[in-house]
This record gives structure tokens, sequence and C-alpha cells, in this order.
């Protein structure tokens, strides 16, 4: 196998497929090392062929499937004959072995209990498929990468030792005359205490075959134990990471703050802004990590990252792409508590902001509460459509908010290109302005 591909299905129909295909791969991988050493799982002959033939048919269409369909590959993706190619050169051959109904080739026409039934083994070829789609389950992001991956690890585990259990019973390890149950649970114990390299000597080689069996197992015993250890050491020490920083970045903010003798009330304020980060997935350190990427996958994320909020914003409606793309590059998310002025009442405005989530008052300085705008709305833009007027009220946050800030020169661009756009904001800035004015009549 020169490079495995990772196989990535855009569509729900390939995802299903492919856990289809994982399961029925497994089960065929675990069924029938049982069934042919210890006649375990074994099933009436009639049911037995069907599966196996249904399995067989199952296995054999994803073959014909994947010479149609485009691989995403280490060096990027491959389309049409080049993706063919490719999978004829890696994967096919194991995956045509793995796919031939052996266990009823065996049962049928060769000696059921010879050496040939042994043949059924060849299925254990199809793991290779599983092995890929493993490695593209554990690629996927995903927040649960780590209880994947422990997923993952514990199925192979669960694997070798079931494979090196049936195959210590077909060198005949354990006492023959016992019902397959019991023959089984004695194979796995042995087979679990070879592996983990404990052995403890009840059930020991007797012949040359079982000795060299059992050698192979303590070898192989010996590097899946070390990985074992590692990898679950190192699976539960990341499992928090993130928790972990993040209350380290606690600590060290509680100590700064007592020793600076911070109120205990903005103390709280300040703690309760990190929670709310946390909670609500800002608190990742968002900005390294896209400075970390490509200029055009940065440009990318921050489409992806920020499409939903301009989609969320009425005036925004049916806006064309090049104005999201423009606003989109320019907009800086940020978050205010409750009781939070984000705008004061008469001063210069440089930026406008659209809710995201939450909910912001406008306080009218002898009226009180004018307006109570919540999500997908936006306030800030009276001071920035004409830099001489002042700001009009005071937007105070009534809610934790999530809000993305646009600046001055960005919103002046986009309302310069884009005529129609900037109607519709002029419009329902003479709305409010209109009752900004009456407002100040009246008073
Ligand atoms: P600006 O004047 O820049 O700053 C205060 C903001 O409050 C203002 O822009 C508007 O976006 C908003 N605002 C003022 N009056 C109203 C109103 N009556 N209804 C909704 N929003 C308002």
């Amino acid at each position: 196998m020169k490079e495995k591909p990772l196989f990535k299905s855009e569509s729900r129909f390939w995802t299903g497929w492919d856990w289809t295909v994982a399961v029925v791969a497994i089960f065929r991988s675990v069924e029938i090392p049982a069934l042919v050493t210890l006649r375990f799982l074994d099933f009436h002959p009639r049911i037995e062929s069907l599966l196996n033939l249904s399995a067989s048919a199952l296995l054999l269409a994803d073959i014909i499937l994947r010479l149609q369909r485009s691989i995403q590959t280490s060096r990027g993706p491959l389309h049409g004959a080049a993706a063919r190619k490719h999978y004829l050169r890696t994967f096919f051959a194991f995956d045509l072995v793995g796919s031939i109904p052996w266990g009823v080739i065996c049962n049928r026409l060769l000696l059921p209990g010879s050496g040939w039934t042994f043949v059924a083994f060849l299925c254990l070829f199809r793991l290779a498929r599983v092995a890929s789609l493993s490695r593209d389950f554990i690629r996927t992001p995903s927040r649960f990468f780590i209880l994947r991956r422990l997923g993952i690890f514990l199925l192979w585990i669960g694997l070798v030792v079931h494979l090196v259990a049936c195959g210590w019973v077909a060198v005949g390890g354990i006492n023959p005359g016992l019902p397959p149950g019991r023959t089984y649970i004695r194979a796995l114990y042995w087979s679990v205490t070879t592996l983990s390299t404990t052995g403890f000597g009840d059930i020991t080689p007797k012949t040359e075959p079982q000795m060299i069996y059992t050698m192979l197992a303590m070898i192989m015993g010996a590097g899946l134990y070390a990985t074992v250890i590692a990898n679950i050491a190192s699976l539960i020490t990341r499992a928090d990471t993130a928790r972990a920083a993040f209350d380290e970045k606690m600590e060290r903010l509680h100590t700064l703050m007592k020793y600076k003798k911070m109120p205990d009330a903005l103390q709280r304020r300040i703690f309760d802004y990190h929670q709310y980060l946390w909670k609500s997935g800002l608190g990742h350190d968002h900005e390294t990590l896209l400075k970390e990427l490509s200029p055009a996958l940065r440009r990318s994320v921050g489409l992806f990252l920020n499409h939903h909020i301009l989609e969320q914003v009425p005036m925004l409606k049916g806006a064309n792409t090049a104005i999201l793309h423009r606003l989109i590059s320019n907009l800086h998310t940020v978050v205010y508590t409750p009781g939070d002025v984000i705008i004061h009442h008469g001063e210069t405005g440089t930026n406008m902001y659209l809710i995201n989530r939450g909910e912001v008052e406008v306080l009218d300085p002898q009226q009180g509460c004018v307006a109570t705008l919540r999500e997908g709305e936006y306030f800030g833009e009276l001071a920035l459509l004409d830099p001489e007027r002042p700001r009009q009220a005071d937007v105070v946050a009534k809610t934790f908010c999530v809000l993305s800030m646009i600046d001055a020169e960005t919103f002046t661009l986009v309302l310069r290109k884009f005529p129609e756009f900037a109607a519709h904001v002029r419009q329902v800035a003479a709305r409010r302005l209109a009752e900004s004015d009456q407002r100040a009549g009246r008073s």
C-alpha cells in the first residue's frame, strides 16, 4: 500500500455507506475467525450463507462504487480516472480479496474442519478498509476528537485480542471438549494476559506450534502494551487541555485582581465575563489560530465563521456576496456583560455594531429606554453616516452580548460602493433620527 486515501464523503449518503461497510467488515472479521476456529457464533447454515453472501455483495458493491468516487489523498483530491487508478494501485486488491464470500466457499466447497477452512481468514483483508475509515473518522474535525480516538483505539485493541484468541484456539492451545463459549473465554483470557505481557502461566504452550505462536503473541504484546499505555496516557492528559488552560488563566487573573486590590463587584464581573466566553466557545484563542493559517485559508475561515452573522441581519438580506465579503473580512467580535455601556450619548462615533447574540437597550438621557434591540439588529450607524453628528443615545447591554463591530472606514466604503444597500441603511437611519429629533423636541 503506497498511499492511504483519506476518504472524505461530503454527503450524508456516503457517510452512511462508509459506516455500513465498516460495520459489515468488522462483523465479518470477528465472526468468521470465531466460526472457523471454535464453531462459535455458529448460525444455521442457511442463515450463515445468507449473511456471508449479503455481506460479500455489499462489500463488492462498495468496490464498484469506490471505482466511481473521488478520493482525498494527502496530496490533494483525485477525481475520475486518476481516483480510479489510485484506488486500483492501493486498496483494490485488499478489498477484493476481503470481499469474496470465503465463509460459504469454505463450508460448501472445502472440507469443514480441514486446514483449508483457514482460507476464511482472508476476510481480514477487508480490515484495510476499516483502517482507512478509522483514520478518516479520527481526522474529521469534531469536538469529540479525543473520544473518537479512544473509541477507535479500543475497537482495534478489541479486534487484535479477539483474533489472537481465535489463533490460540486454532493452534490447539485450549483443551478440546469444552463448549465453544467456555473455550472462547479461556482463549480470550490467554490472549489478554499474553498480549498485556502479564502471562500468569496457568495456560501454557505444550506443542512447538503453540510455543511459536506464544512467542509471536508475546513480541506483538510488548509493542502493543507500550502503544496502549502511551496512547491512553496521552489521550487522558490531552482530554482537557483547553479546560486546564482556562483554569490556569482564571487562577492568574484571580491573583492579579487580588494583588491590585480590585473591588469584589469588579472582580465578579471580570470572572463572569470569562465564564461567558468559555461557555459560549469564544474563550479559545481564535486570533492565534487564524494567524497560523495561509491568507486564503484565513479568508475562508473568516467567511465561514461570520457568514451566519450577516445572514441574520434583515438589512443585509439580498445584499450581494461582494458586500458580505467586504464586511466579513473587517468584522471584529466583541463581548459585553450585562450593564456595560457600549455607546455613550454625545460621543463621536467610530464603529457600528451588529447584534450577534443578546439584547441591548437604547437609552435617551431624558426619556430612558426608547428601544430594545435584539439578535439580527444593528446600532451605532447614525454617527457614522454623518461624522459631524455625535451619538444620539446611550446603548447599554441588557444581557451578555456578542457583537460584530464594523469600523467607520469599512462602513463608509461599503455604502459608497453599494448604493442600493446605502439607501436601505439611510431609510432606517432616517426613521431613527426622526424619533430622536422628536424626543429632543419634546424634552
Ligand atoms: P448612534 O447615534 O451612532 O449611537 C446610538 C445609536 O442608538 C444610534 O446610532 C442608533 O443606531 C441607535 N438608536 C437611536 N435611536 C434609536 C431608535 N429610536 N430606535 C432604534 N435605535 C436607535
